[in-house]
This record gives structure tokens, sequence and C-alpha cells, in this order.
């Protein structure tokens, strides 16, 4: 059989062309991931996110809250890491805070189908969950949560356990695949059971937390793993000891957000990024819109992108901002009678419940 030139020509074209179009399908690329053009060709481990401090801890006057607004909220405004407690409650999955006589946050599952919504209107973005396992819940018993929320299909799984901050893929290839949810486990992960519930420690390192000194250091303060090589976290919230007991600054809130200010997130991320020639990747705060988005010029300046400021939500009124304006020492109100027997039945270890009862 012979075949003339001109038909093989047309033969390779074809093929050409519908290779071609394979590749272009396989290719399509996300053209803003996060917010920015820049970030899609960044790997994961080379961008800076802001998050969300005990992100469904929510109240005013509240000693055991840590935030003004909730998750959609958080999320609206431009927070991208979202940190979690879990403990049991009656064999439920439950957002608390410290205990859930203290706070009682939901359950886990209410929270994680919030983060859907958002994530299936705003499909170009990256989102991440760090998950403090307080009361020692199996993965299994997490991925049971993850798949009646929803969000198990927009996890992404590693091929490996362990992931060094050079071999993440980038935000463009998580948006593409679809798999944009990035959760990380802080004890009781099983990669070889659930592969999408990452073990925290051995692919972060994080600062120390509940600070109660505005110098917020740089040092490693919790790790399993090799911190030249993982993704690390700034705890940067201000605490004050009340009773004993840290609880958020809020009276300084606006400096501890700062980009410039003594003990302000750009300081902190700054000193971080001389120290270990690389910005953090996730900077933990309260409050977040404290500041006035100043958290996010931090993280646009980490990220080399323009920052633009957009109008977020305001800080909502304490009841010590009427009193005192920024003295430094505005008390905390407690504005619950109880939560004041709870923080005594702590330091004094009587089980609160029983107290409260009376
Ligand atoms: C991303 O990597 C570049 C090159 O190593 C580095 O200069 C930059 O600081 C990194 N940015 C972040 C946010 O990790
Ligand atoms: C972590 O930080 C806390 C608070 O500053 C400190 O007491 C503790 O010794 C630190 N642990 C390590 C391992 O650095
Ligand atoms: C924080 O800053 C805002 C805006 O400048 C201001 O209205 C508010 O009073 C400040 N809050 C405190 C506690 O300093």
């Amino acid at each position: 059989m012979r075949f003339s030139s001109n038909f093989l020509a047309q033969a390779a074209s074809a093929l050409l062309l519908s290779s071609g179009c394979q590749a272009a399908s396989v290719q399509r690329r996300a053209d803003t991931c996060n917010g920015y053009s820049e970030l899609c060709d960044r790997s994961y481990g080379n961008v800076s996110f802001v998050g969300a401090h005990n992100s469904y801890a929510v109240d005013v006057n509240n000693l055991f809250a840590n935030q003004d607004y909730d998750v959609t909220q958080q999320l609206k405004d431009g927070i991208r890491l979202l940190q979690l407690q879990v403990h049991n409650n009656n064999n439920v999955l439950q957002l608390c805070h410290s205990e859930c006589s203290f706070y009682n946050g939901g359950t886990l599952e209410d929270y994680l189908k919030k983060v859907k919504t958002w994530m299936d209107a705003n499909t170009n973005d990256v989102v991440t969950i760090v998950i403090v396992n307080s009361d020692g819940f199996a993965a299994s018993d997490f991925a049971s949560v993850y798949e009646s929320a929803g969000v198990s299909d927009l996890s992404y799984a590693p091929d490996q356990s362990t992931v060094t901050y050079e071999s993440w893929p980038t935000l463009g290839m998580l948006v593409d695949n679809g798999k944009r949810l990035v959760s990380f486990l802080a004890s009781g992960a099983d990669f070889s059971s659930v592969p999408y519930l990452i073990d925290e420690f051995t692919n972060v390192w994080e600062t120390a937390y509940d600070v109660t000194d505005t110098t917020f250091d740089c040092e490693v303060n919790r790790t399993k793993g090799d911190s030249g090589t993982q993704l690390y976290m700034i705890n940067h919230f201000l605490d004050k000891l009340v009773l004993g007991t840290p609880a958020p600054d809020i009276s300084k809130a606006n400096l501890t957000n700062s980009v410039s200010e003594t003990g302000g997130l750009g300081i902190q991320s700054d000193t971080c990024t001389a120290q270990y020639g690389r910005p953090p990747n996730f900077m933990l705060v309260d409050f977040y819109e404290y500041g006035g988005g100043s958290i996010f010029e931090v993280a646009a300046t980490n990220n080399k992108v323009e920052y633009t400021a957009s109008s977020i939500a305001t800080p909502k009124p304490t009841s010590s901002s009427s009193s005192s304006s920024g003295s430094g020492d505005g008390a905390l109100a407690l504005g619950v009678p109880g939560l004041w027997v709870s923080l005594l039945c702590t330091i004094f270890g009587v089980g609160a419940g029983m107290i409260l009862v009376v």
C-alpha cells in the first residue's frame, strides 16, 4: 500500500493537532490563585498565608474567644488558614476552646460545611486547615466528618507522608485539580488510611505560642522533623495572664497585627525571614480584622505581590474599649458570669459543670 505524501502530511498534522488539543486541556491553567496571578506558578511551600487562630472561637467580651467574626467572614476578608481545636463532646467532634464547658463553637461538621460553601463559590482559592486533636480522635473519625461535610473530595493528599517545603505542588496545580483544601493534623495522622490528613509536625514547625512578650522570637519551638526543610508557622497572637491563665490581649491587637509597630506581625515576619532566608508559610493571628488589613499587607510583602487594601470587617466594640482608649491594660471584660466561674474552676481544679449547675 502506498500513501501520498499529501496524505501523510495531513495525518501528521491531524496527529499534532489532536495531541496539541489534549495538551491544552491538561494544561488548563488557573489565571488567578488566592487573588493573585503571580501565585499560580508558586509552590504551596513558597507562599505566605495568614491564618485565624482558633477560627471557630468567635465572641465579644469572652476570655475564650479569639475572633470577632465567623469563618465565612474570615474567608471573605482573606484568611486562608484556619486553625481549630477539636474536642470529644459525647463522641461528637466538637470545636471547643480548652473545654466544651468553657467555649463550645459547634460541631466540626457544621464548620466544615461553611468552609465548603465558601470554597464552592471561590474555586480559585487554596485553603489550609490546621487541627489540634485535643482528645485523640483517630484519623478515620476525622475522615468520616470530612466526608459528611463534603470536603474530602476537595482535599489534597500528597504522594508521601513527608513533603519538604520545596516539593509542594503549585497553587495553580491544586486549583486545576480541584484539590484545594490542605489539612494538617497535629497528632493522630495516619498516612496509610487517610492520606489527606497530613501529619503537622513532620511537615511544619512552629514558633512558641501563648506568648505574653511582644518580642515574638523565631526559635523552633515544636517540630518532629527537620526544620530546615519543613514549612513553618509563626504564632503571632499576644496573650496576657488573667488569673494566671493566658488570654488574648485584645487591647494590643492593633499593634500586634501591625506591619511595623512594636510587637507587630511585620516585625516578627521580617525577623524570621532574615533568620531562615525565607518568610513564614503560615502566620496565625487573633482578631484578624484589627489593623484594618495590616496582616494581609505583611503576607503580600512576603509573597512579593502588590497589596491592595480592600474593605474588611471592622473590630466589634468591647465593653472596655469605650472606657479606656488604648491605655494598654483595658481589662478583658467577661460578659458571661459563668466564664469567671469556669476560670476559677480551672485554677482550683473543680469540675466546672458541677459548679455552673449550682
Ligand atoms: C519564595 O522563594 C524565593 C526564592 O527562593 C524566595 O526569595 C522567597 O522569599 C520565597 N517566598 C516565600 C513566601 O516563601
Ligand atoms: C517553647 O516555648 C515555650 C514558651 O516560650 C517554652 O517554655 C518552651 O521551653 C519552648 N520549648 C522548646 C522545645 O523550645
Ligand atoms: C484599633 O484601631 C481602630 C482603627 O484605627 C480603632 O478604631 C480602635 O479603637 C483601635 N482599637 C484599640 C483597642 O486600640
